[in-house]
C-alpha cells in the first residue's frame, strides 16, 4: 500500500526508516519532508483538506502525521469525512495536547495524578495567586507554543515576568490563557503507546533531553537527545504507570467518547510519591522515536493501520532488548537563531560506524550536497548489547560528522549511568 507521512523532522525520517523496511509498504510519499529517503516523493500539499486530496487522488492506502498542529487543525477529520485511512485523534481528542487546560480538566475527571494548577484568563488574578503561592512555581501558557510556553520559576519574579509575557501576546493567542502548577520534582521519562480508543500497547520506555547543554543546563530545546530503555522506568514503575495513567486515559477516552485513533505520549514525572503525569503529547516524540523505532523489532505499518482500523486487540509489538542512543546534532546558536546552508559532511562515514543518521532540519544543495537546514540538523542513532556500548557508538558516528559551528551535547543518557 502506497503510505502518506506528513512532517519533515527526525521524528518522521525514524517513522519512514522504519516504515520503509515493511513489505506492506508501498511508495512513501512525504509531505514535505526532508533528504533523509531518497526514494520518498516528496508532496507540496500543506492544508488537511490539501493533503486529504492528495491522499484521495493518490489511492494513499495509510497516512501518518507527525507534528500536532496539524492533528489540533483536524486533519483526522477531514481524512475521516472522506473515507481515508490515517493515525491520530480528531480535533477534539488532539486538545489534550493542544490545551493545557483541557487536559488538566480530562486528568481530573478521570483521577489521573498531576500537579495542581489553576487557570487564568487575566494577568491581575494570576499575580495575585502567584504573591499567595509562592516559588518554586510553574507557567503554562495554554495552548500550542513549539515547547517554548512552559517556565519552571525558581522565584516569583520570574513567575511573574512569565505570565505577564504570556498576556503581553508572547505566545499569541496560546497565552491568553495561562495555568499555574505546582513544581514537581523527580526524574522524567516518556512513556509513548499506541491507542485505537479500545485498546492502549506502550511502547517501549525513553528519555528525552530537554536542555541546550550538558549536564541539563542551558535553555529548554526540542530535545538534545534521548535513549530508551529509560532505567527510572522500572518493571514496578511500568506497571504503576500502566494502572494508574494509561488504563485510566484509555477508560477517559471512552467514558469521553473521544476519537482517539493514534499515539499517546505521557510526560511523566517520577517523584518520591510516585508517577504524575506533566503533559500529554498526541503524537510520537522528536527525539525519542528515533530510539524507540531502533528497538522495534515489528513491521510499524502494520502497527500503525492497526491502530487507525480499531484493531489494536489483534497485534503484539516485539522489541530488541538492546538499548539505543540518539544524539541530536544543533546548528550553532539553537535554540536561538542560528546560520542555515552549511554544508555537512561525513554522513557516509557515520553509517559505517553502524549508526542510523536521521535528518532533521537538513535541505539538498545544488550540487547534491546535504546542507543544514533548521535547529536541530541530524539525530545520530545507534543500538548496542548495552546501553555503553550504544552510547558509544553513537558518538563514534557523531564524531564522523561535522559543519561549521556543530552543537551536540556529550552526555546523552548520562542520568542512566549515574544511577546507583
Ligand atoms: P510540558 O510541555 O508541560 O511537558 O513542560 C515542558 C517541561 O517543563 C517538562 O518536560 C518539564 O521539564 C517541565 N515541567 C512541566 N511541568 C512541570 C511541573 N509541574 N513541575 C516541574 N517541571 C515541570
Ligand atoms: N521530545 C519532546 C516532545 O516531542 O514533545
Amino acid at each position: 500500500m502506497d503510505i502518506l507521512l506528513v512532517g519533515a523532522g527526525g521524528r518522521e525520517h525514524a517513522i519512514a526508516w522504519k516504515m520503509m523496511q515493511s513489505p506492506l509498504a508501498g511508495k512513501l510519499y512525504w509531505a514535505p519532508g526532508n533528504p533523509g529517503i531518497p526514494s520518498a516523493i516528496p508532496v507540496a500539499a500543506k492544508t488537511p483538506v490539501e493533503l486529504a486530496d492528495f491522499a484521495q487522488a493518490n489511492n494513499i492506502g495509510l497516512t501518518m502525521v507527525g507534528p500536532e498542529a496539524l492533528l489540533c487543525e483536524g486533519i483526522v477529520d477531514e481524512f475521516r469525512s472522506r473515507g481515508l485511512r490515517i493515525v491520530g485523534p480528531d480535533k477534539e481528542a488532539a486538545q489534550l495536547e493542544g490545551s493545557k487546560s483541557y487536559a488538566k480538566d480530562f486528568m481530573a475527571r478521570h483521577g489521573l495524578p498531576t500537579a495542581k494548577a489553576a487557570v487564568f484568563t487575566e494577568a491581575a488574578p494570576a499575580l495575585e495567586y502567584l504573591k499567595a503561592h509562592g516559588a518554586p512555581v510553574v507557567v503554562k501558557a495554554d495552548g500550542l507554543a513549539a515547547g517554548k510556553g512552559v517556565v519552571v520559576a525558581m522565584d516569583v519574579k520570574t513567575a511573574e515576568d512569565a505570565v505577564k509575557s504570556c498576556f503581553d501576546g508572547a505566545f499569541g493567542t496560546a497565552g491568553s490563557r495561562v495555568l499555574l502548577e505546582d513544581c514537581l520534582v523527580g526524574e522524567e521519562a516518556s512513556i509513548l503507546a499506541l491507542c485505537d480508543g479500545k485498546t492502549i500497547i506502550p511502547l517501549v520506555s525513553s528519555q528525552d533531553h530537554k536542555r541546550a547543554y550538558d549536564g541539563d543546563k542551558g535553555p529548554n530545546t526540542g530535545g538534545m537527545g534521548a535513549y530508551s530503555p529509560a532505567p527510572v522506568v522500572t518493571p514496578e514503575l511500568m506497571a504503576r504507570i500502566d494502572a494508574g495513567v494509561l488504563q485510566p486515559f484509555l477508560k477517559g477516552v471512552q467514558k469521553d467518547g473521544l476519537y482517539f485513533r493514534g499515539i499517546i505520549y505521557a510526560g511523566i514525572m517520577v517523584t518520591a510519591e510516585g508517577p504524575k503525569l506533566l503533559e500529554f503529547n498526541v503524537r510520537f516524540g522528536d527525539p525519542e522515536t528515533q530510539a524507540v523505532l531502533a528497538r522495534l523489532d515489528s513491521d510499524l505499518v502494520e502497527a500503525l493501520a492497526a491502530t487507525a482500523d480499531a484493531r489494536l486487540s489483534e497485534i503484539t509489538l516485539k522489541w530488541s532488548d538492546d538499548p539505543a542512543v540518539c544524539v541530536v546534532m544543533a546548528s550553532q546558536g539553537y535554540p536561538g537563531s542560528y546560520p542555515k546552508g552549511l554544508p555537512i559532511s561525513g554522513l557516509d562515514d557515520a553509517a559505517k560506524e553502524g549508526c542510523v543518521v536521521f535528518h532533521a532540519g537538513t535541505k539538498k544543495g545544488e550540487n547534491g550536497a546535504i546542507l543544514t537546514n533548521g535547529g536541530r540538523v541530524l539525530g545520530v542513532t545507534a543500538r548496542g548489547t548495552t546501553l555503553r556500548e550504544a552510547v558509544d557508538k553513537a558518538y563514534a558516528g557523531v564524531a564522523k560528522i561535522s559543519w561549521d559551528g556543530v552543537e551536540y551535547r556529550k552526555d546523552i543518557a548520562h542520568k542512566a549511568f549515574n544511577r546507583k
